[in-house]
């Protein structure tokens, strides 16, 4: 086995991505212009949906389409606890409340079941996430969304090709909020994207990603003369730049490409670690398409080692990178104090958050390295 150690998620540019990032500085432009506008219409068609805006994170995606959906004080918002921190930030940064509801421990989504039992005369909004890029029933959840007038942000996350019935994540709620995080599918150091056929909320986020300005730095820098502008409301500085877009253009192209290589590994690992004792990601339905992100394990321990966290420490000595995604949120002690969850907030969760972890799944881990990762495995709990 080769020594070197295997960061957990290490992404990839080529030169293609080196090219159009040097375009940049040859265009005298970074922030925000004509190479995000290039981004945004590319993600627009691979999505299949009238709209799309990019932002400079998945968080500030899901904050902004909260806030176009009036989502604010006194209101509820439904989520899930596998998720990262940024979901429930979000809904507490526009003064919402999060509630949530727990998961199915077979998929790691929200028990979509369990959502009607949690929805009050305050609820405005649902936020599920995709986990792990295996798409939520998004056919189901909109029913009930429908039934109770409440609006729908999808976190896709870890759902850029996820599909279902053909259909790609992100275009089923009013809202969809993608992430293009170094580790993502999809990486462009930093960024988000928002998708949404709403042409009202588009326009809402372009202006609110810009400190509420009626023209962007883009178009007010022309040949025709300065373009004077007008704050209509006190927005944010959650805009893309170029830079990333440069990124983003180039690693959209080669989405499909990536996404088979993910699926090879994803299959490798399937059937090289059967038979231990760990519970492996649970199988695709015939009508879904899941997007690969994350190849999670669960263990509670054995006689070789005791915990996950132990088993996180022997992978690490081995030259192994692993990574936990998540905690339950109802484990962080923020929420704790704050919000008053504890162990029995959603039971399920709380146990699949202590168990979980992440092993790497990149589309250039050479055979070598796929190998390394199950045999240190198998040492590991063998
Ligand atoms: C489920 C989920 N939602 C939101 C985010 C936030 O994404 P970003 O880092 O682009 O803000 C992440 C990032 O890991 C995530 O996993």
């Amino acid at each position: 086995m080769g020594d070197e150690f295997i960061t957990y998620g290490k992404p990839h540019y080529s030169s293609n991505e080196i090219s159009s990032v040097v375009q940049c500085f040859q265009n005298g432009w970074l922030g925000t212009g004509p190479k995000v506008k290039e981004f945004e219409d590319a993600f627009t068609e691979y999505k299949g949906v009238k709209f799309a805006r990019a932002v400079n994170s998945c968080t500030a995606a899901l904050h902004l389409s909260l806030l176009a959906l009036g989502v604010g004080p006194g209101d509820e918002v439904i989520t899930t606890p596998m998720t990262f921190c940024a979901t429930i930030n979000s809904i507490i940064h526009c003064g919402a409340t999060p509630v949530l509801v727990d998961i199915d421990p077979g998929t790691g989504n929200m028990n979509l079941l369990a959502i009607e039992a949690a929805i009050t005369s305050k609820t405005k909004c649902i936020m599920p996430v995709h986990f792990a890029g295996l798409p939520c029933d998004m056919i189901w959840l909109m029913k009930i969304a429908r039934k109770y007038k409440l609006a729908v942000v999808e976190d896709c996350a870890h759902a850029i090709e996820s599909e279902i019935d053909g259909r790609k994540a992100g275009t089923f709620g009013d809202v969809g909020c993608h992430s293009f995080y170094s580790t993502k599918n999809l990486s462009t150091g930093e960024g988000g994207m928002i998708t949404t056929n709403n042409e009202d909320i588009a326009n809402f986020i372009t202006k609110a990603s810009l400190h509420g300005m009626s023209k962007d730095a883009w178009k007010r820098f022309t040949s025709k003369g300065y373009a004077q502008y007008d704050v209509e409301f006190a927005g944010f500085k959650y805009n893309m730049m170029d830079i990333q877009a440069a990124l983003g253009i180039e690693q959209l192209k080669k989405i499909d490409i990536n996404w088979r290589k993910r699926q090879e590994v994803w299959e490798k690992y399937k059937t090289d670690l059967k038979g231990l004792d760990i519970i492996l990601p649970p199988e695709t339905k015939e009508n879904q398409t899941h997007a690969y992100h994350l190849f999670y394990i669960r263990f509670s321990g054995n006689s070789k080692c005791k915990s996950r966290d132990e088993l996180l420490d022997e992978l690490t000595n081995m030259g192994v990178g692993v990574g936990i995604h998540y905690p339950s949120v109802t484990d962080l002690s923020f929420y704790r104090h704050t919000l008053g969850w504890d162990d029995n907030t959603c039971p399920i969760a709380t146990k699949f958050g202590r168990e979980v972890l992440s092993l790497s799944i990149t589309p250039y881990l050479s055979l070598d390295q796929q190998n390394k990762i199950c045999t240190s495995l198998k040492r590991a709990v063998f």
